[in-house]
């Protein structure tokens, strides 16, 4: 048997697979189907200082090889997260990981600071994709003045393992992971959603109430991928990769290309054992190639 443990920041993960936020509840909603305690960790729902009530329907959209969402951070607010599901999440032996979301700097600090309070959620994951209110709605993850503007920020309140997630929905990737990481990011998490749309010919109208949304599943793990590899090679702080992961296979692709952990998204919704089944995969894989520990394979790409 391999060794299957990684680290990301100070945590110390059992193994590289997570499940990503947004496709995985608080993890609680798996519990029947599998054992949740086998993951490496779980990034739960996004989280606002809030309550959001989400878009309108319909905000989910079927595509090949993939879906389109506009569910838009529908959740019951921080205070609602450390009052009433914290208490029911707290003692899960893997990570529970808070996906940290806001509309301004100033919300994404409270929010961060409300989290932080929480002696058992070792880590945040920043949600840089959202748009900044105050901007004209430009998403803070697609400028390096944004990104860099909202990490600085939460960097100083919060001082436990701060994972920032990247938007692909940008030219370099590598610009904004150099500045995330220069302003203290512990690691980054790649790629949020892709901006799509969706449209039905009959009635020849959007499908999504919001006329784009974001994109996910198979169809975009090559981006994905080519993405996790040029920031491996811009950046020193430990990846999490995702989008598209449907596999061991596929698990094993994103640690070569230089990932040292990775969340499995979408996925769970066609399969929702798949976690698992990458774990046990990633396990005989190592042990088909002779590699005593996991950790031989990040970056491990040969080109
Ligand atoms: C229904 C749905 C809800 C999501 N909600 C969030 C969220 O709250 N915060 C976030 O950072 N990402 C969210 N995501 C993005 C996923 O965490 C992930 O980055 C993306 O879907 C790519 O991975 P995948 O192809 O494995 O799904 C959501 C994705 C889906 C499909």
């Amino acid at each position: 048997m391999a060794e299957l443990n990684v680290n990301i920041g100070d945590l110390q993960l059992k193994n590289p697979v997570m499940t990503a936020s947004g496709t995985f509840g608080y993890g609680i909603e798996y519990a029947d189907l599998i054992d949740i305690t086998r993951l490496g960790g779980i990034f739960v729902k996004g989280t606002t200082i809030q309550p959001r009530e989400g878009n309108l329907y319909p905000r989910m959209a079927e595509t090949p090889s993939g879906m389109l969402n506009a569910v838009g951070l529908q959740n019951k607010g921080a205070d609602y997260f450390a009052q009433h599901i914290y208490p029911e999440i707290k003692d899960i032996d893997t990570h529970m990981i808070v996906n940290v979301s806001g509309s301004s700097v100033e919300t994404y600090i409270q929010c961060a600071e409300k989290i932080a309070e929480l002696d058992k959620i070792p880590a945040i994951e920043l949600n840089i994709s959202c748009p900044n209110v105050k901007q004209g709605g430009m998403a803070f993850g697609v400028t390096c003045a944004g990104a860099s503007e909202v990490v600085k920020a939460v960097r100083k309140v919060y001082p436990k393992t701060l994972i920032v997630k990247l938007s692909p929905n940008v030219t370099d990737i590598t610009e904004i992971a150099r500045a995330v990481e220069a302003e203290g990011a512990d690691s980054v998490s790649l790629i949020n959603t892709m901006l799509g749309m969706a449209i039905d010919a009959e009635k020849r109208k959007p499908i999504l109430s919001t006329i784009t949304g974001g994109l996910s599943g198979p169809c975009v793990k090559p981006v994905a991928l080519r993405m996790v590899w040029q920031t491996y090679k811009a950046i020193k702080i430990p990846i999490i990769g995702l989008g598209g992961i449907s596999n061991w296979k596929d698990a094993v692709e994103f640690m070569l290309a230089g990932a040292t952990a990775i969340q499995i998204g979408t996925y769970n919704f066609v399969d929702p054992t798949v976690s698992v089944k990458v774990i046990d995969g990633l396990n005989e894989y190592c042990d088909r190639h002779g590699f005593k520990s996991v950790k031989e394979l990040i970056g491990a790409l040969e080109v």
